[in-house]
């Protein structure tokens, strides 16, 4: 883009309150001479959104937005991820991932109230959040121009800071971590410093919201989640919201020392990287979402819809959301939870979530089939005929492959005539 084009023009900035953002703010003033919409959106990270809408318009930021996107978030990202167990290579439940694209929308909506011409975003060359932003970006609004600052200027750190106090642009003084993180209500990221060592455990410090499994109460705790049409709806008991309840479980299963995770993840853009996660509620929802599918989902929609979950969950990690793909994979999905519907009882204990117990008015499984005890109504008969015409294929290969092959020579014996392998 030409500086010299854009002015007076507007662009919509991904406002975090964070430095990267704040020294943007002005950046974009200054380079392109566009007027700069600041749009903070929380999905449930610690912030005091009134503050950032006030500092945003100090640095000068024509105008500022606050958006509350925690039960949007919830309910149409984080909710479809859980019905669809999205954990990314086995590990990470995507709770940076799936914001992203929530971000977006919230972007363009303000980019198309306001006439603005551009989205900006602080995402880095190197990462996997600056393909969501842009991919989603052209999904949502491709008119849209997009100025990613973070993959145009040469600034380090400590010469941000330098231009933050030579311009005198306020920045949030808090305490020097050596991490940089990302949280909202699924889960909190951590990379960079000593974590880049994946060699090493990483410190304590690198954690915020779990506390070290081995200091976790000494007596397990018992918690019961109630799911219908699969989501959760009540903890022990009482019905809840869904931002509420993910709340809650963050709390709960993160005093248990629930939902770290240590993982060598595989970039959309190529790199290997080591991520530490937290995400207590997620980890303890996804688990007991599994466990009840298991009690009510047939064998042959359980294994099918396991490849349609790892689909699904690259789609949302590689930027993909807002594809045909995605909505309609998520649409399949919806249709299998129809019965997930119940109650699962877990146990927290020292870092583990592990659910005991399990019931559903739709369960399949019937006591009267399962026992090896008195009440059984499985008819033993019946078994002996299954096996004959389930097995009568291999039988019948068997059979055939005799009459013409003898078995257990290196050679292959063909009757009437004998032709060696090596021949
Ligand atoms: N690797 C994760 C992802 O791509 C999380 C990245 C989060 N960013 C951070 N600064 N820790 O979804």
């Amino acid at each position: 883009m030409q500086p010299s084009k854009s002015q007076g023009k507007k662009v919509v900035l991904a406002y975090s309150g964070g430095l990267d953002t704040s020294v943007a703010i002005r950046w974009l003033q200054e380079r392109y001479g566009l007027e700069v919409i600041a749009v903070s959106v929380d999905v449930g990270q610690p912030c005091n959104m009134d503050e950032e809408v006030k500092r945003a318009k100090v640095i000068g930021a024509a105008k500022a937005y606050a958006i509350d996107a925690k039960e949007e978030f919830a309910e149409n990202y984080i909710f479809p991820s859980l019905k669809a167990n999205a954990m990314y290579e086995g590990a990470y439940p995507l709770s940076t991932a799936i914001a992203r694209p929530l971000i977006v929308k919230k972007l363009v909506e303000v980019a198309e109230k306001e006439g603005a011409s551009y989205i900006a975003h602080g995402c880095t060359a190197k990462g996997n959040d600056q393909v969501r932003f842009d991919v989603s970006i052209g999904a949502l609004a491709p008119s849209l121009e997009i100025i990613a600052p973070m993959r145009e200027w040469v600034m380090t750190r400590e010469e941000e800071i330098e231009y933050a106090r030579v311009g005198k642009i306020p920045i949030k003084v808090k305490k020097e971590t050596p991490y940089s993180t990302d949280e909202n209500l699924w889960g909190r990221s951590a990379e960079c410093g000593v974590l880049e060592d994946a060699a090493h455990e990483p410190p304590e410090d690198a954690y915020e919201w779990t506390t070290a499994p081995a200091k976790g109460p000494d007596k397990p705790e018992y918690i019961e989640i109630g799911f219908e049409g699969g989501v959760p709806v009540s903890l022990n008991g009482t019905m809840m919201k869904p931002v509420a309840l993910i709340q809650k479980l963050n709390e709960i299963a993160g005093k248990h020392g629930v939902g770290r995770i240590d993982h060598i993840e595989n970039r959309l853009v190529g790199i290997k990287s080591r991520e530490i996660y937290e995400c207590p509620a997620a980890i303890v929802l996804v688990g007991a979402h599994v466990d009840l599918e298991k009690l009510v989902l047939p064998r042959d929609l359980l294994s099918f819809k396991r490849m349609v979950e790892q689909r699904f969950t690259e789609l949302a990690y590689d930027g993909l959301w807002f594809s045909p793909l995605r909505e309609s994979l998520s649409a399949f999905v919806d249709k299998t939870q129809e019965f997930v519907s119940g109650t699962v009882r877990i146990r927290l204990y020292k870092g583990s979530s592990a659910p005991v117990g399990r019931s559903s008015p739709y369960a399949l499984y019937t006591t009267s089939l399962a026992t090896y005890d008195k009440g059984d109504q499985f008819d033993h008969t019946a078994a002996k005929g299954f096996i004959y015409v389930w097995g009568l294929p291999l039988r019948t290969i068997a059979a055939a492959h005799k009459s013409k092959v003898k078995l257990g020579e290196s050679s292959v014996t063909v009757v009437g005539k004998v032709r060696k392998r090596t021949e």
